[in-house]
C-alpha cells in the first residue's frame, strides 16, 4: 500500500517537473525568438506617416504621428491623426509575418465612433510601406487608400528648461529667429519669473528645439507687442473677453532636425502647460515668410483659428530692440498671422 502510495507519488512528481521542464524550454524558445525577431525586423519606435485619406470628398495625403511598440511577431501603438482641428487617435495591432510583412486591424480611441479598418506593410529598413482598408461608419462604406510609415531615429523627449539648456536653446534662437529677438525672454527665464516657461525638445542629449510660453493679461500683452493704429484696434476688439492669455510666442527647431515633428511635440507640450495653469484662451502668431517652413501649419493641426492678418508686425520692435530679422533684417517687415485657441473648460 505505502510503496504503491509512493509510486504514485512519484509519478506525479515526475510530470509536474517533466511539465515544467517542457514549460521551461518553449519559454525559452518563444524569447529567442522573439529576441531574433526583434533584432532582425525592429519596427518600435517613433513614426512620421503619410497615408491616403478622404476629407470633404477630395482625396488628400494626411499626416499622422505614430508610435509602435514590439514583443516579438506582436505590435501594438497609436497614430494620432495630424488634421487640421482633429485629434483623433486610432489604436493599431498587428503581427509580423514571415519576418517580411505586418497585418494588422486599426480602431478609433473614440468609444462612439465605430469606425475600423485592417493595414498591411512591407517592412523596408526604416520605412513601412503598404495600404489600410477601413469601414466609414458615417458615410457606411468601405474606404481604402496607400501607408507610408518613416522611422524617426534617436530617443527623443520634452523636457522642462532648465540653466543648463540655456546655451543650445541662445544658439538655436539666434541662428533660426534672430539676433537678439527673445533677449528679453531669456533674461525672465534666468530670473525664474513664473509667467514665462520653456519647454525643451532633446534627441540623444541634444538639444534640437524649444518652446516658450507667456501668460500675459490682453491689455499688457497687446501694449508689449508694439503694435500699433488700426491694427491694435483690430486685435483688442478681437480679443475683448478675454482677460488672461496664453502667449505661445515662439518654437524654433534647429535646421539639422526639421521636418520630424519636433516643432509638433513642443507646440502641444506648450499647450499643457497651459491647460495645467488653467489658461483657457491661447494666442500665437506665426511668421508670414516669402521662403522658408512656418508654424502655421503646425498651429492648424493643434487647433489655433486665425484670427487677423498684420503686415510690418516685428518693424517697431526690431528697431526698438535691435534684433536682426533672418528674413529681411533690420527693421524687420515680416506679416504676422495672429491665431487664437480656445481650450475647452
Ligand atoms: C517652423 C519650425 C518651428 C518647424 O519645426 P519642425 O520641427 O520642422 O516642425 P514639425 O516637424 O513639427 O512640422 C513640420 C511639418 O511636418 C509635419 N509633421 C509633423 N509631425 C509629423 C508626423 N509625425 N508625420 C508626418 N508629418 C508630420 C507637420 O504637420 C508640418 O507640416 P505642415 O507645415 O505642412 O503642416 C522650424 O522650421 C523653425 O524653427 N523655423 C524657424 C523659426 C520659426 O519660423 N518659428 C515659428 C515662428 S515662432
Amino acid at each position: 500500500m505505502t510503496a504503491t502510495f509512493f509510486t504514485f507519488l512519484l509519478g506525479i512528481a515526475t510530470s509536474i517537473i517533466g511539465s515544467i521542464i517542457i514549460m521551461g524550454i518553449q519559454a525559452y524558445h518563444k524569447k529567442k525568438e522573439e529576441k531574433r525577431l526583434e533584432a532582425k525586423c525592429n519596427v518600435a519606435g517613433n513614426y512620421l506617416t503619410y497615408f491616403d485619406d478622404e476629407i470633404e470628398g477630395v482625396y488628400v495625403e494626411s499626416k499622422a504621428r505614430a508610435i509602435l511598440n514590439q514583443k516579438g511577431k506582436t505590435i501594438s501603438g497609436e497614430s494620432k491623426v495630424l488634421y487640421r482641428d482633429s485629434t483623433r487617435t486610432w489604436i493599431l495591432t498587428g503581427e509580423i509575418i514571415d519576418d517580411r510583412f505586418i497585418r494588422g486591424v486599426f480602431h478609433s480611441d473614440d468609444k462612439t465612433a465605430n469606425d475600423i479598418g485592417s493595414f498591411f506593410f512591407e517592412i523596408n529598413k526604416d520605412e513601412l510601406t503598404g495600404g489600410w482598408m477601413g469601414f466609414d461608419s458615417d458615410k457606411k462604406e468601405v474606404v481604402k487608400g496607400k501607408y507610408l510609415m518613416k522611422k524617426m531615429k534617436g530617443t527623443r523627449k520634452i523636457t522642462d528648461y532648465t540653466e543648463h539648456d540655456y546655451p543650445n536653446i541662445h544658439t538655436i534662437a539666434e541662428q533660426r529667429l534672430g539676433s537678439h529677438y527673445l533677449d528679453s525672454l531669456f533674461e525672465s527665464l534666468k530670473t525664474g519669473d513664473n509667467s514665462v516657461f520653456c519647454k525643451v525638445a532633446i534627441i540623444d542629449e541634444e538639444v534640437v528645439g524649444f518652446g516658450i510660453g507667456i501668460v500675459k493679461e490682453v491689455a499688457n500683452l497687446v501694449d508689449e507687442l508694439a503694435v500699433t493704429g488700426t491694427h491694435k484696434t483690430q486685435l483688442l476688439e478681437r480679443l475683448k473677453t478675454i482677460k488672461t492669455i496664453g502667449f505661445l510666442k515662439a518654437v524654433a527647431v534647429s535646421e539639422n532636425h526639421e521636418k520630424q515633428g519636433i516643432a509638433s511635440a513642443l507646440t502641444e507640450a506648450v499647450i499643457l502647460e497651459f491647460q495645467n495653469r488653467d489658461i483657457r484662451n491661447l494666442m500665437s502668431f506665426s511668421w508670414k515668410r516669402s521662403s522658408g517652413p512656418t508654424s502655421i501649419g503646425i498651429l492648424k493641426n493643434h487647433g489655433f483659428k486665425e484670427l487677423c492678418t498684420i503686415p510690418d508686425f516685428w518693424t517697431e520692435d526690431s528697431i526698438r530692440h535691435g534684433y536682426d530679422c533672418p528674413e529681411c533684417g533690420v527693421p524687420c517687415h515680416c506679416t504676422a498671422i495672429v491665431f487664437h485657441k480656445a481650450l475647452r473648460t
